[in-house]
């Protein structure tokens, strides 16, 4: 990749995250249970996530397939880690969903999405085999940098899936409305499937120690911090006895 593509990508990742931190603490993103009229066109929501994922896994495979270093351990480990995470998003996940009837995927956020997870899956793929010159000598296998960042990264991507497994078991096959969930990291917040994945990328951005990645962080806590409280909100007004010391998503804090 030409470096003045990547340096203006990686600008426009950072200036994404700082316009939907803005944007979303005043507009709830318009799916799930803040689904609304007025959004324009939408599509099949499990066909909705799978091409809204898919992007991410075939840039990462193919920028990362480009890079010199491709075969050297560090990196090879953080693009599995990667890759496997979005595989299971791209093929998985949306046959998981028990979706509502007629729940539509807004094509205008479907968009942003596609464009947005295209960019972040090639500047991630090239700067893991490319430009990452610190991850290709073996030495950083063992920086405790990477082996923090490694710990982070699984504890929540065990979290994230733990919580997605908790929200899909409340509908029964057929079933299409909320209920209050429990367990797990419901115990102390309202989205810990969103904790975790701002974990997941935090501790991915510092095991490369990574400004890809860190973007990708920033963008990831701005798309679901906002999201956390709206849902959180949501559910208070929902639900006479929702746990009251259960908070959005850092547990006793916020
Ligand atoms: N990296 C990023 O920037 C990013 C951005 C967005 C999402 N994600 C990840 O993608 C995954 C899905 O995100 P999401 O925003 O769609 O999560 P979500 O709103 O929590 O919904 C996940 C699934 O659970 C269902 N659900 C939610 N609450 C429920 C309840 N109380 N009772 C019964 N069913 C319930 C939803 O149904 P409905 O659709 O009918 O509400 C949906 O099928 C999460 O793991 C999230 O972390 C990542």
């Amino acid at each position: 990749m030409e470096q003045h593509i990547y340096d203006w990508l990686l600008q426009g990742v950072f200036a994404a995250a700082a316009a939907f931190f803005l944007i979303l603490m005043f507009v709830s993103a318009p799916y799930g249970k803040q689904e609304r009229e007025g959004w324009g066109p939408g599509v099949n929501m499990r066909f909705g996530w799978f091409i809204l994922e898919l992007p991410s896994f075939a840039c990462m495979l193919w920028f990362y397939w480009q890079g010199e270093h491709r075969l050297a351990a560090a990196p090879l480990l953080l693009f599995t880690l990667f890759e496997i995470h979005y595989f299971h998003r791209t093929f998985i996940y949306p046959l998981q969903l028990r979706v509502k009837p007629g729940a539509r995927y807004r094509v205008i956020l479907l968009l942003f999405g596609m464009v947005f997870n295209a960019a972040n899956g090639a500047l991630n793929g090239w700067f893991l085999s490319q430009l990452g010159t610190h991850l290709h000598n073996s030495s950083w296998l063992s920086d405790p940098r990477f082996i923090i960042g490694i710990m982070l990264f699984a504890g929540g991507f065990a979290l994230a899936k733990q919580s997605d497994a908790i929200l899909r078991n409340l509908r029964q096959p057929g079933e299409s409305g909320y209920k209050i969930p429990y367990g797990g990291g419901y115990r102390f917040v309202s989205c810990p499937n969103y904790l975790g994945e701002i974990l997941q990328w935090t501790g991915f951005a510092v095991a490369g120690w990574s400004l890809p990645a860190l973007a990708f962080a920033c963008f990831t806590a701005a798309n679901l911090i906002p999201k956390a409280l709206s849902s959180h909100r949501w559910y208070r007004e929902h639900f006479g006895d929702y746990p009251p010391g259960r908070k959005a998503i850092i547990p006793f804090l916020l």
